[in-house]
């Protein structure tokens, strides 16, 4: 990847807390993450780790409670509603995990993906011209006229996709979009990720539970507990996504640093290394040695 792309998305020590009546939940605790223009970056993480959260929020669907976050220009926290809905509608594209969330049943293929695009100011000849094109990326020129219940699940996540793209955002959001595919349907979902991020130049992010994401995309960044805590990154540059895993690829783990110097430690690695609460930190010539306190 080009390492000079100025950064897409930078997110600094965001905290999102729910409330619901008395009970508070803590969903992201000081999360960072910074994304550069046309990277596709995964998110991984355990079951209510803040996942969903982190992209609502990069959407704009939700609001954290602190922190700070950029996309492109734009500073999220100090936006109006007015201009949040100019935001979506103009910045973001999202994939719900749920096929069936992301179309409208009683439209064809061609309909949902035009549906989007009546929010413009976009002439219309232009707009149907670019709607086809959209399908015709996606593989789905001759399902045109369908509606999504004549459609297969890949197929209804292919027309999502168009959907997703059809305002021209820079930013495409994927929540578990092969979360209801089967593995041969979700690795080709993965490639088309990869056309429309090499073709359009499209920053990607995909939250996904596939075990082998690491061999598929540049970089995998885990969530644990609301916050950013390691990242995989292979040896190559490599920016994309493809749905075949590049098994040749070595992988380099990092533990991740946030802006007050907190890391996470993996909880494996604490256990092996028997610390507990208190840990000693020295300095030694090739970095930082942290040992239990004994
Ligand atoms: N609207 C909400 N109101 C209250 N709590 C919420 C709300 N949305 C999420 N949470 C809580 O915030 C935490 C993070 O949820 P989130 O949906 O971001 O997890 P996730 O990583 O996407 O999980 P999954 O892999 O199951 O989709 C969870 O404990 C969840 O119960
Ligand atoms: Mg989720």
């Amino acid at each position: 990847m080009d390492t000079l792309k100025p950064f897409h998305i930078i997110c600094e020590d965001i905290f999102k807390i729910y409330k619901i009546e008395d009970l508070e939940v803590v969903a992201l605790r000081g999360l960072d993450l910074k994304v550069r223009q046309g990277e596709v970056v995964a998110i991984v993480g355990a079951s209510g780790s803040g996942k969903s959260t982190l992209l609502n929020i990069l959407a704009g669907y939700d609001h954290p409670s602190a922190g700070s976050i950029f996309v492109g220009t734009r500073n999220l926290l100090q936006m109006h509603s007015k201009d949040i809905e100019e935001y979506r509608r103009s910045e973001v594209g999202f994939i719900w995990q749920q096929t069936n969330r992301n179309l409208f049943p009683y439209l064809t293929a061609i309909e949902n993906v035009r549906l989007p695009m009546m929010l413009t100011n976009e002439a219309e000849e232009s707009r149907d011209r670019r709607a086809s094109e959209l399908l015709d990326l996606v593989g789905l020129s001759d399902r045109a006229k369908h509606t999504p219940d004549k459609l297969s699940g890949g197929e209804q996540q292919r027309v999502a996709i168009a959907v997703a793209l059809s305002n021209n955002p820079k930013l495409l959001l994927a929540d578990e979009p092969t979360g209801e595919l089967d593995d041969k349907t979700a690795s080709e979902i993965l490639d088309l990720l990869g056309v429309v991020n090499r073709e359009l130049e499209t920053t990607i992010l995909i939250v996904t539970h596939d075990p082998d994401i690491a061999y598929k995309v540049g970089r995998v960044v885990l969530i644990r507990d609301g916050k950013t805590s390691t990242e995989i990154k292979r040896s190559e540059q490599y920016s994309s996504i493809s749905g075949i895993s590049d098994t040749n690829q070595e992988l380099e783990e990092f533990v991740l640093v946030d802006g007050n110097g907190r890391i996470q430690i993996p909880r494996d690695l604490l256990s092996h290394s028997g610390i507990q609460e208190k840990a000693k930190v020295i300095l030694s010539s090739d970095g930082i040695i942290i040992t239990p306190n004994k």
